[in-house]
């Protein structure tokens, strides 16, 4: 990784677990933040919004990408992803559900990067294609 992929990465870090303060998580009281990183260098944020209809929940990377998306963003290079109890540090590292990976894989290569954070120091990195083997395509 070279200097400016990995002041994006720590970038990214600190934005995605920023986002987990914007959780609306009444019902779970666990709280995600995602930061997305465009081509064009751009950071959008998205935080888990819950409904009481519990279906109608959208996850935090969901959030992140419909907004850019809508912005008219078509290009992306990474994502940060944080969660873990409501009001307290995440003490694990959350991994995108299958519904997030799938939306991932219609926007994203294989060679898109995936950083789950503990905190502001530490997290894992994975690519889209290995956490979506033989993914579904039309
Ligand atoms: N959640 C996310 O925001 N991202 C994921 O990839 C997994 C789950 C949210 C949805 C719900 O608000 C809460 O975490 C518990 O499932």
């Amino acid at each position: 990784m070279d200097k400016r992929e990995e002041h994006d990465k720590f970038e990214l870090m600190g934005r995605a677990l920023a986002a987990r303060n914007h959780a609306y998580a009444p019902y779970s009281h666990y709280a995600v933040g995602a930061a997305l990183l465009t081509a064009g260098g751009k950071i959008y944020e998205g935080c888990n919004i819950e409904n009481a209809s519990f279906g109608a929940t959208n996850c935090a990377e969901r959030t992140a990408f419909f907004k850019a998306v809508s912005q008219g963003e078509r290009e992306f290079v990474a994502i940060a992803i944080a969660g873990g109890p409501e009001g307290e540090d995440p003490a694990d590292y959350a991994s995108p559900c299958g519904i997030c990976r799938q939306v991932m894989h219609e926007f994203c290569g294989k060679d898109f990067r995936i950083f789950l954070v503990k905190n502001a120091g530490e997290s894992k990195e994975f690519t889209l294609e290995e956490i979506l083997p033989f993914a579904f395509s039309l």
